[in-house]
């Protein structure tokens, strides 16, 4: 990273990698109770964050299908959202499970999806 000039593309796409895997581990430990919930969506929300600012960086470079994987990010946050809001209701814990659930499944697609992108896999 160059101070001066702020950070280049590697270093933020090294940062948006970093932050899935902790995203990924969040997850499995964090989603199944109504303050973990909100732990994971904060740090799905950081996530999301660096990926714009690496999407922005990449321009007209990007890959189509980093749309797809915005729209995939965008429904992890809507999952985990519903998620925290039905846990807090009485009887709600159900649905909040099931919101996780839908939620968790979404982080690991995206990891997918992303590494793809990246042709990592
Ligand atoms: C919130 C859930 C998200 C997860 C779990 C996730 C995960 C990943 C992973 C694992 C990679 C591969 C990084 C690498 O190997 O260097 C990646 C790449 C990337 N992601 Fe995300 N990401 C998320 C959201 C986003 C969002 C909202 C954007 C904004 C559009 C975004 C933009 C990108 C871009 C531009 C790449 C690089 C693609 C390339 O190298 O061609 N990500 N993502």
């Amino acid at each position: 990273m160059r101070a001066a000039e702020g950070p280049d593309m590697e270093t933020v796409l090294e940062i948006h990698l970093v932050v899935a895997f902790l995203l990924a581990l969040c997850a499995v430990i964090f989603s199944w109770s109504v303050m973990g919930r909100r732990v994971v969506n904060a740090v799905a929300g950081l996530q999301f964050v660096v990926g714009l600012v690496a999407a922005g960086m990449l321009g007209k470079n990007a890959p189509p299908a980093v749309w797809g994987h915005l729209l995939v990010g965008l429904l992890i946050l809507g999952a985990y959202g519903m998620a925290m809001g039905a846990g807090k209701r009485e009887g709600g814990a159900g649905r909040a499970l099931v919101f996780s659930i839908v939620g968790f499944v979404l982080v690991f697609a995206n990891i997918w999806l992303g590494l793809h992108m990246a042709g990592r896999m």
